[in-house]
């Protein structure tokens, strides 16, 4: 296993692969991103991922059911020899396929304060639930919809007048500052235990 090699899958724009990318320039998280993988060809992150010349894989979900997406995934993952896989807006689920090649060493982020409001559009759910808090969570993936043991949580306030766009824009700041964090914490209990 590649001791600080880290890869990201990711399906959209790609800001949390991002902001992990920048926490290792600037010297914070201490890791390599081995490669960045998405579901989707038009995902603005691949693009990002290329331009800071990166190893970009497009691995296009369509048509192919979801253990044998996952029998191609743990493929095409192997030769990176990844430590950890963190799931970065990458909107599937993964299934024991590939939670067993890297049993608990895959991470996820999910904008909410798990287990409250998970799938899509939590913060959208947040509001509509009429919360006063909200946040993100980075936990360990199990084969749910955002379950598994959680990692770290930062909290957000919710404002009276606050839009579905505005409230994620302030939970995506958080997420931008959690998750290198617990990538840096998953990846120094790593250490100890081996
Ligand atoms: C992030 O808000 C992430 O928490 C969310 O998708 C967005 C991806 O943004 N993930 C989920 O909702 C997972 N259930 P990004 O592509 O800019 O990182």
């Amino acid at each position: 296993m590649g001791q600080r090699r880290i890869a990201i899958l990711i399906s959209g724009r790609g800001s949390n692969f991002v902001a992990i990318h920048e926490a290792i320039g600037r010297g914070d998280l201490d890791a390599e991103i081995c490669c960045v993988i998405s579901d989707r060809a038009d995902a603005g992150g691949l693009e990002r991922a290329r331009e800071f010349g990166l190893e970009a894989v497009c691995l296009p979900a369509r048509g192919i059911e979801r253990e044998e997406y996952d029998r191609l995934l743990g493929r095409t993952l192997a030769p990176f020899d990844p430590a950890l896989v963190c799931l970065a807006g990458f909107m599937r689920i993964v299934t024991p396929i590939l939670l067993d090649a890297y049993p608990g060493r895959i991470l996820n982020i999910h904008p909410s304060l798990l287990p409250s409001f998970p799938g899509l559009h939590a913060q959208r759910q947040a509001l509509e639930y009429g919360v006063k808090v909200s946040g993100c969570t980075v936990h360990l993936a199990d084969a749910g919809i955002d379950t598994g043991p959680i990692l770290m949580q930062r909290a957000v306030e919710v404002r009276d007048g606050d839009t579905e766009e505005t409230l994620s824009a302030r939970i995506l700041a958080e997420e931008h500052q959690v998750y290198w964090r617990a990538i840096a914490l998953m990846l120094d209990r790593l250490a100890v235990s081996r």
